[in-house]
């Protein structure tokens, strides 16, 4: 096996287990105290991957919000930002989204083979493209990550990206937010799609955290035996 950063996958999913909504906004899951969590562990991660989608749909910036926490990791010699990465097959990607354009970090987009001069020819001004392969392996794309020197891998969705990583194997710990709302649409995206997941009713993930934060509650669960919980 490749070595591969150490992964947390941390998402927001409604009661019903959905990460979005059908609208054109941005459902909004977790609440002011949350997000700042979410921002310290952006502060403590090497990078952050989200799937083209994420990009597309949610337009994220992706960036460490706190003035005080992007100087911390200066002090600690680690870039400002957190490095951003994204994974495409078809590489529609818009260079002016603000998964390009915030920050000044680097940006890394992972390509599928048969796109990959599109995608230089579009994004190669406000990114470096990888040629991930054809189709783009999700472990190729960790040990890579690794050998870029990524140690600390952070997960910030969507649900297809979550269930190759998960069905894989490839996520070490996993933070879902559960917000108290229903979404209750059949065509909404779902914390995870269908796969052969390594944890169900024959074996169970480990719980080893729950947290209420305003009115949102965090699980946290080991899910690989590289889990400690000082790792981040
Ligand atoms: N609640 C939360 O915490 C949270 C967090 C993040 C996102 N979201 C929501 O999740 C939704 C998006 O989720 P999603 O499941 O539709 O998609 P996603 O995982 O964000 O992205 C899927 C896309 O990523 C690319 N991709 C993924 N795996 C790939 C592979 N192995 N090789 C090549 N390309 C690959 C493909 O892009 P191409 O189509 O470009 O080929 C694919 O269509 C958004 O609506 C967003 O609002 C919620």
């Amino acid at each position: 096996m490749p070595e591969r950063p150490y992964t947390l996958v941390s998402c927001g999913m409604s009661l019903d287990g959905f990460l979005d909504d059908g609208s054109e906004d941005r459902l909004l899951l977790s609440n002011d105290a949350d997000f700042d969590r979410v921002d310290e562990l952006r502060a403590r991660s090497d990078a952050i991957l989200v799937g083209a989608a994420t990009v597309r749909n949610d337009n994220p910036r992706l960036l460490v919000r706190s003035d005080e926490r992007a100087r911390g990791r200066c002090a600690r010699g680690l870039p400002e930002q957190p490095l951003k990465v994204t994974v495409t097959r078809r590489a529609k990607l818009d260079p002016d989204s603000r998964f390009f354009t915030a920050g000044s970090g680097p940006r890394l987009v992972y390509c599928a083979s048969d796109t990959v001069d599109m995608a230089r020819g579009q994004l190669e001004p406000v990114a470096t493209v990888v040629d991930g392969g054809c189709p783009v392996a999700l472990d190729r794309v960790c040990a890579d990550l690794r050998d870029r020197g990524v140690r600390k891998l952070l997960v910030e969705g969507g649900g297809e990206t979550h269930t190759q990583l998960l069905t894989q194997g490839l996520v070490d710990e996993l933070h879902l937010v559960v917000a108290p709302l229903f979404v209750g649409e059949q065509a909404a995206t779902r914390f995870v799609g269908p796969g052969a997941f390594p944890f169900s009713g024959r074996r169970r993930a480990r719980l080893v955290e729950t947290r209420a934060i305003g009115d949102v509650v965090l699980l946290r669960y080991a899910l690989s035996p590289r889990f400690r919980p000082d790792a981040w």
